[in-house]
């Protein structure tokens, strides 16, 4: 399976759960993603807990799906951590290592988008009691997929340029 090329996301999923060795390979590969002067800024918090789900719908309008996944990651971390202002790569670099050791272990994922939105960070750090040096960056929903559409080929040529813009 050509992990790259066939992960999308999503957002339906039918009942199971995450098993905890694949929970534990999902995160080791986060936590191998590269990172600015490998700084590592970034935590993580498991969230299984369906009431937890029902809060989380009421402060992010596109994370529905949640309702009906066996479990998501919040990938969080301390910006005074990241080398300058790396923080955001460096997580989203966790991030898409994540989506894309789910698709390895045949689970469906997507990121929800948080970093960006202060607001909403706000507000995800008051429902999991973060402390201040602690900055949300996004939500990653894990399930075992419910669509089996494929992925759709998006080369294209024309994005690329050689040696110089022209
Ligand atoms: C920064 C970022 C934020 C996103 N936020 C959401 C979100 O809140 N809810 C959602 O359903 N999908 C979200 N997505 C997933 C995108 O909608 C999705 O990647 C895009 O439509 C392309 O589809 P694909 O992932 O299937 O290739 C987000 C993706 C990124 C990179």
């Amino acid at each position: 399976m050509d992990i790259l090329l066939e992960r999308k996301s999503v957002r339906k999923y039918v009942k199971g759960d995450v098993k905890n060795k694949d929970l534990e390979y999902i995160l080791r590969a986060a936590m191998s993603a590269p990172s600015a002067a490998n700084m590592r800024p970034w935590q993580f918090i498991v969230v299984q807990n369906k009431e937890t789900y029902k809060e989380i719908v009421k402060i992010h309008p596109y994370s529905k799906m949640i309702l009906n996944a066996p479990l998501a990651i919040l990938v969080i971390g301390d910006e005074s951590k990241a080398l300058g202002n790396y923080f955001a790569q460096d997580c989203a670099a966790v991030t898409q290592n994540i989506l894309l050791a789910a698709t390895a272990k045949k689970y469906g994922s997507v990121w929800c988008g948080i970093y960006g939105d202060k607001e909403r960070q706000n507000k995800f750090a008051e429902l999991f009691n973060l402390p201040k040096n602690i900055t949300v960056f996004s939500l990653v929903i894990i399930g075992k997929s419910d669509d089996n559409s494929k992925q759709k080929d998006r080369f294209d040529a024309k994005k690329v340029k050689y040696e110089v813009w022209k």
